[in-house]
C-alpha cells in the first residue's frame, strides 16, 4: 500500500483548493494523505521538504502555471526528491485560462529524471491570480464543483491503477498536447525573462512604513531588510501577494494594462478554458 503525499505551491490559493479536493477524494477511498505546503508564509526550503517523501510514495504535486511553466520552486522540490524509492507521481497545474504551456510535460520530465513514474496528471482551470482586482477576471468561478468532480474521477482512476502490478505509466505523448508551434514558443518563455521585461519589483520607499506585512506573507521568503525597508530578492516569483496586501500600496501594479494583455492572450490561446484530467 502506497503512502499518498499532496505537495502544492499556492501563493493565491487555487492550487491549495485543488490539493484539498484531492485530499477529500482520497478520503472517499479511505486513504489519508500527507499534505506538504511548498509556499507557506515566509517561504520554505525545498531541500528540507522533499526528503519528507518516503519510499513507495504516490506524490500528487501541484503548481500554478507561471509563464507557461511550473514555478522554479516546484522544480527545485522535484530535484531534491529521494531517488530509487519506487515513487509514482501525479503532477497537477492550475492555470488562468491563458495557456497551460509545457508545465505538466516539464514536471513529468523532471520527475522521470529522478526515477519517478508519472501515472496521471491534470490541468485545472482557476482564477487568474494576476487579475485579483479585475471586474472580469479570467477563470472566474474556478476551481469549482465541476473541477472537483473531475479531480474525483482522476483520483478514482489513479487508485484503480495503483492496485495493479506493474503500475501503468501515463503515455509519453499524452502531456505533449499543445500544437507544435505553441509548444516550441512555450519552451522558450520563462519567468526569468518575463521578470526582466516587466522591470523591477521593489516597494516605493516614500510609501513604505516598514510594517513588515509583505515580508511575513511572501511565500518564497524573497525579502531581506535594508535600512529599515524590505528589499525583494531573486527568489521572487511575482505572485503579487505583497502587492495585494500592502496597505500603503507601495508596490506598483498596472492592473488595467495587465488585464487587457491577458484577455488578448486568452483569446488567442490554443486551449479550451477547461479542466482536463489525464490518466
Ligand atoms: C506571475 C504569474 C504568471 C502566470 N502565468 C500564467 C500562464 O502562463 N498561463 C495561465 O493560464 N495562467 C497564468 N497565471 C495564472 C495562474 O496560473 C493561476 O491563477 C493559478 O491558479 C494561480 O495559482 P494559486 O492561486 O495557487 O497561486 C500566472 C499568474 C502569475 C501570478
Ligand atoms: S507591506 Fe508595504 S508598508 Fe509594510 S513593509 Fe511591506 S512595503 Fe512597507
Ligand atoms: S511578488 Fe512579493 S510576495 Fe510574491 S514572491 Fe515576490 S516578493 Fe514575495
Amino acid at each position: 500500500m502506497r503512502t499518498h503525499y499532496i505537495a502544492y505551491f499556492s501563493p493565491a490559493g487555487s492550487t491549495r483548493t485543488v490539493a484539498k479536493m484531492i485530499e477529500t477524494a482520497l478520503q472517499r477511498h479511505e486513504i489519508k494523505a500527507i499534505l506538504l505546503d511548498l509556499a507557506p508564509q515566509g517561504g520554505a526550503d525545498m531541500a528540507t521538504l522533499a526528503p519528507k517523501v518516503k519510499a513507495d510514495a504516490c506524490l500528487w504535486l501541484g503548481t500554478p502555471v507561471y509563464v507557461d511553466h511550473a514555478v522554479p520552486q516546484v522544480l527545485e522540490f522535484i530535484a531534491a526528491l529521494p531517488q530509487g524509492i519506487n515513487g509514482v507521481a501525479v503532477p497537477f497545474a492550475t492555470w488562468g485560462a491563458v495557456c497551460s504551456g509545457v508545465t505538466l510535460l516539464e514536471m513529468a520530465q523532471h520527475l522521470g529524471k529522478r526515477g519517478w513514474t508519472t501515472v496521471g496528471a491534470a490541468k485545472v482551470l482557476a482564477l487568474h491570480s494576476s487579475l485579483w482586482a479585475s471586474a472580469k477576471p479570467l477563470g472566474a468561478g474556478h476551481p469549482g464543483a465541476d473541477d472537483a468532480e473531475k479531480m474525483g474521477a482522476l483520483v478514482a482512476a489513479v487508485v484503480q491503477k495503483l492496485s495493479a502490478t506493474p503500475v501503468v505509466p501515463l503515455g509519453a505523448q499524452v502531456l505533449d498536447y499543445l500544437p507544435p508551434a505553441y509548444a516550441a514558443e512555450a519552451w522558450e518563455k520563462s519567468l526569468t525573462v518575463t521578470k526582466a521585461v516587466l522591470g523591477k519589483h521593489q516597494p516605493d520607499r516614500s510609501r513604505c512604513n516598514g510594517c513588515g506585512t509583505c515580508v511575513k506573507l511572501c511565500p518564497t521568503g524573497a525579502f531581506t531588510w535594508e535600512d529599515g525597508y524590505p528589499v525583494v530578492g531573486e527568489r521572487c516569483v511575482r505572485c503579487h501577494q505583497c502587492t495585494r496586501h500592502c496597505l500603503q500600496q507601495a508596490f506598483a501594479y498596472a492592473g488595467e494594462v495587465i488585464e487587457t494583455r491577458l484577455h488578448q492572450m486568452s483569446a488567442q490561446s490554443p486551449e479550451q478554458a477547461e479542466t482536463v484530467i489525464y490518466v
